[in-house]
C-alpha cells in the first residue's frame, strides 16, 4: 500500500475527461492496487473522497465514505447530522441520475483545493450506477451527504471542480474563518 500525490488545482489532470476501465481491467491486480492506494490515502488525508484524477489517472473511478471509527467519533461530536453516515465504497464507471427535483445546498470542500469551503447546490437525491470492485455492477439510491459527495466525485471524473457547480462564490471561505465566521461544524474534503 502507498500513500498517493495528490494534485491540486491547476494540474491539467483535474479539467480532463477520465477514461472508463474496461469490463476485464477492473479485477487486475494493478487497479486492485490503485483502488488499496486510493483508500490509504483518502485516509491519511481525512477525506470522505477520493477520485482517481486527484491522484493523476485519468480513469473513471472514486472511493468514497468514512470508515466506522471516526464515523463514531463524528456521531458523538454532532448527533444532529445522522445524515453523515457513508460505509466505505469503490465505484467504477459512475453513471448518475437525480432522483427527483428537489435541489439542497450545503458546504463542500476537496482535498484539490485545500483548505477552501464554499457553499454548493446539488440533487439532493440521486441514483448511481456502476461496477463494485470485483467488477459487478452495482446500484445504489442516496441523498443528502452521501448523494453529494458521490456527485463530486464523479464530477472529477469529468473535470468539473465544485466551484464551477456554485451559484456565487459569496460563500467562498478559507478554513479559518469558516471555523470564525460560518460553521462550528467539521466539513472534510473530497
Ligand atoms: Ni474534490
Amino acid at each position: 500500500m502507498a500513500i498517493l500525490k495528490v494534485a491540486r488545482m491547476g494540474h491539467p489532470v483535474l479539467r480532463a475527461k477520465a477514461r472508463p476501465l474496461e469490463a476485464g481491467e477492473i479485477r487486475s491486480p494493478a487497479v486492485q492496487q490503485l483502488i488499496d492506494d486510493m483508500f490509504e490515502t483518502m485516509a491519511e488525508y481525512q477525506g470522505v473522497g477520493l477520485a482517481a484524477p486527484q491522484i493523476h489517472e485519468s480513469v473513471r473511478l472514486f472511493v468514497a465514505g468514512i470508515p466506522a471509527r471516526s464515523r463514531d467519533e463524528q456521531d458523538a461530536e454532532d448527533e444532529d447530522d445522522e445524515d453523515d453516515d457513508m460505509p466505505l465504497i469503490a465505484m467504477i464507471n459512475p453513471e448518475i441520475t437525480p432522483a427527483g427535483r428537489e435541489m439542497a445546498e450545503d458546504w463542500e470542500g476537496c482535498l484539490s483545493i485545500p483548505d477552501i469551503r464554499g457553499r454548493v447546490p446539488r440533487p439532493r437525491s440521486i441514483v448511481v450506477r456502476g461496477y463494485d470492485r470485483k467488477g459487478k455492477r452495482m446500484e445504489l439510491k442516496a441523498s443528502g451527504f452521501s448523494a453529494r459527495v458521490m456527485q463530486h466525485e464523479t464530477d472529477h471524473l469529468d473535470g468539473v471542480l465544485f466551484f464551477d457547480r456554485m451559484k456565487s462564490f459569496e460563500t467562498l471561505t478559507f478554513l479559518d474563518e469558516f471555523g470564525r465566521y460560518w460553521s462550528r461544524r467539521d466539513v472534510r474534503e473530497e
